[in-house]
């Protein structure tokens, strides 16, 4: 395992035409994973810290909609437009737009350093078109996280979580000091709440996580590829136990 706190993403970010300012090294040994898990779970916490443990990319497709949302990023397409609608209003973004936008991406899936998918796949339509890619490069899986969390924390999390306008860095209202003034302590930012975090979206994304994500559990179950981690406790403490969980596995499958 390595360490590699540099994590530009430029070429997930921007698209096709970008290229990573610091690519990753050639010998490392890689990770190809997925995490699942619902909304607000701590996905894209995790994916920063296990970035650093692994060495792998931070992969989120929401992350490329909020980039395209900021302007500048990505080309405004229609599809990315109308993406953005779908966003705002918690619901999924339509298949064939989520699945052009990753494939006209796939170089990031065959790079040597490997992948955290973060948000991708969430419908089975998704995963078999994942599969199929990966099939057609000769790459394949190494596992997917699923990150378990009761209802409540999770709403918890999502209601209080806040994102800097200055840095993009995701934190939470219970981490802000006296004194802040929603104003984020590392850069002096100014803390914002995503649109998709107000209570009528959470609901919508809840539901679409119940009926089109949760099915996934299944079907990388089915594939032997599953691994549960308890989503509770310090995101150090969950990267801890995600890293262990992947070592148990790797010791398992003699990989
Ligand atoms: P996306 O950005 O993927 O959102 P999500 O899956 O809903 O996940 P979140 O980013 O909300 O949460 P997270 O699990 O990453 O939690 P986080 O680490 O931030 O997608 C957004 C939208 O884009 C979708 O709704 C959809 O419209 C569209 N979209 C994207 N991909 C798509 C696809 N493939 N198909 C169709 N549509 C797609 O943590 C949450 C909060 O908890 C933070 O405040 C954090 O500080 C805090 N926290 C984290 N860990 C802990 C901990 N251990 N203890 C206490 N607090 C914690």
């Amino acid at each position: 395992m390595t360490t590699n706190d540099q994590n530009d993403r430029a070429a997930w970010l921007h698209g096709p035409p970008a290229n990573c300012s610091v690519p990753p090294e050639g010998d490392q040994p890689r990770w190809r994973l997925v995490l699942l898990g619902a909304p607000g779970v701590g996905k894209g916490t995790q994916a920063d810290l296990l970035h650093r443990r692994l060495g792998a990319c931070h992969l989120s497709t929401g992350d490329v909609f909020r980039a395209a949302a900021r302007n500048g990023l990505c080309e405004p397409t229609p599809a990315m437009t109308s993406a953005l609608e779908y966003m705002r209003r918690g619901e999924l973004v339509p298949d064939a737009t989520v699945w052009e936008m990753v494939r006209e991406r796939a170089g990031c899936l065959r790079c040597g350093g490997g992948f955290l998918l973060d948000g991708f796949p969430r419908t089975l339509a998704q995963a078999e078109a994942l599969n199929r890619a990966m099939q057609s490069d000769k790459i394949t899986l190494d596992a997917v996280v699923n990150y378990e969390l009761p209802l409540t924390d999770i709403i918890a999390r999502l209601s209080g979580r806040r994102v800097c306008e200055k840095c993009k860095a995701v934190t939470h209202v219970s981490l802000q000091r006296a004194g802040d003034d929603g104003r984020y302590h590392h850069c002096g930012g100014h803390l914002m709440q995503r649109e998709d975090d107000r209570p009528e979206a959470i609901a919508v994304r809840m539901d679409a996580y119940d009926r089109s994500t949760a099915p996934l559990i299944n079907f990388y179950k089915g594939l032997g590829l599953l691994v549960p981690v308890a989503a509770t406790g310090s995101p150090e403490s969950i990267c801890g136990r995600t890293v262990s969980a992947l070592a148990e596995r790797t010791t398992r499958s003699g990989r």
